[in-house]
């Protein structure tokens, strides 16, 4: 059941008001003005859009009102209709089975093991920033950002650099499914996504059969050990499973750091204050994390019939909570479209809320504290060495290619 529409002409499907950044003003209309909408999408799916912080973040811990087992994305795009991923990968599962899931998989992300991040990704960063300084330039997005999950996966995956950048490499075309720059947007969109599915599981094969024979303490070792209710998870569990954190992990925190450094370069008085105030550092992170919103939206499924606003929402109608939009809301952030490196409080969505809320997040934290903590320490300034190319998704909000100068 929809409400009619008054916010006529907005549609969050068409991906050019993402890439032209034009996403920021439709949000802002449609908080004011219809803050529950039923979007009509010109690819076919309808769906609800919250985009009030308040809706968000009720959506995100009624968790019994929102079901997870469609995938968090729109078109139900990690899985295809006859291998659905709900209830066997975390992102895509519902109480009772999420809790235990989540339970079983948390000693991968220990404190220990994100200690280990850290080391590994210093290393990685430290060179590309030489290198980068040696030669007076990079390309930000593919030089040094993709450096942050690469140190990740090594730890978290026990594997080597290659290996880990081959999997950046599948995933960033799974995201980019919708992007010529990674796929060839003359195929069928759903068998693109289920061929690049079986990549993702094909690159895990081996790794996984080494894991049997001899375990480490790395997260395929995790989820071989585990059992739900007594019983082991399936080969087809773990492989969704490490595809949730191939694709929860690669993606984010990469084009987390060049919009977080983009926005340093476009606010150059905000990058001074942390060179003046290196204890901002803390607040300066948060703020860049909420400022890029790059996990732009998830997707639920409504369990009931409800009323929210003046909207009527049916079950079984996909519901969609905008971060991006709630991160800008400025009755929970004053002045939402400045961005200030020492705001505070500054309780962001970016990470989600309530049961689903990243697991991944004191990951990502190391990666970006490390790689700003190093710019910032070593006083090293960029600039913008040509046009920025933005990723093809209103999912993902990323930047694919960053041309940058050293100052
Ligand atoms: C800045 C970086 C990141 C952002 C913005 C981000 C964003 C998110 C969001 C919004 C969710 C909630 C999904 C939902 O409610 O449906 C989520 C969940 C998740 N993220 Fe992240 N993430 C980031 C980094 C990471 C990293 C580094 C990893 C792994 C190494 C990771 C793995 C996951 C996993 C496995 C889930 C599912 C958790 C659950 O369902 O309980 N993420 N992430």
């Amino acid at each position: 059941m929809t409400t009619p529409s008054t916010s006529a002409h907005i549609d969050l499907t068409d991906i050019d008001l993402f890439v032209e950044g034009r996403h920021h003003e439709a949000f802002s209309r449609l908080r004011a003005e219809e803050p529950v909408y039923w979007n009509k999408g010109g690819d076919g799916n309808n769906f609800w859009a919250l985009t009030r912080y308040e809706d968000v973040l009720w959506a995100y811990r009624e968790h019994s009102l929102f079901s997870s087992a469609r995938g968090a994305i729109l078109g139900g795009s990690f899985r295809s209709e006859d291998d659905s991923a709900g209830g066997k990968m975390l992102v895509a599962s519902d109480l009772p089975r999420h809790r235990l899931l989540k339970q079983q998989i948390h000693p991968a992300f220990s404190t220990h093991i994100v200690a280990r991040v850290r080391d590994q990704v210093r290393a990685l960063v430290d060179r590309a920033i030489e290198r980068a300084l040696a030669e007076g330039g990079c390309d930000f997005a593919s030089e040094i950002a993709t450096e942050l999950p690469a140190g990740a996966l090594m730890v978290l995956l026990g594997v080597g650099h290659k290996q880990a950048h081959e999997l950046i490499g599948l995933t960033r075309r799974m995201v980019g499914f919708r992007d010529e720059t990674f796929v060839d947007l003359g195929s069928d969109q759903r068998l693109r996504l289920v061929w690049l599915q079986a990549e993702i599981f094909e690159f895990f094969v081996d790794i996984l059969e080494e894991r049997r024979r001899s375990p480490q303490e790395d997260f395929i070792s995790v989820l071989l050990g585990a059992k739900i209710n007594g019983r082991p998870l399936t080969e087809e569990e773990i492989f969704y499973n490490c595809m949730n954190l191939a694709v929860g992990g690669n993606e984010t925190s990469s084009y987390t750091a060049c919009s977080g450094l983009q926005a340093l370069i476009e606010h150059p008085d905000e990058y001074d204050r942390l060179l003046v105030e290196p204890a901002l550092i803390g607040t300066g992170i948060e703020e860049m994390i909420r400022w890029s919103s790059t996990n732009a939206y998830v997707q639920r499924v409504a369990q009931a019939s409800m009323v929210r606003g003046s909207a009527q929402i049916s079950k079984g109608d996909s519901v969609t909570l905008w971060n991006v939009s709630a991160n800008r809301d400025d009755a929970q952030f004053p002045d939402a479209d400045i961005f200030d490196v020492a705001r505070t409080p500054n309780r962001h969505l970016s990470y989600g809320a309530g049961i689903h809320r990243c697991i991944g997040a004191p990951v990502a934290q190391i990666e970006l504290s490390y790689l700003f903590g190093t710019l910032l320490s070593r006083g090293i300034r960029f600039r913008s060495g040509g046009a920025p190319r933005k990723l093809r998704s209103n999912f993902i909000l990323g930047t694919t290619h960053m041309p940058l100068e050293v100052q």
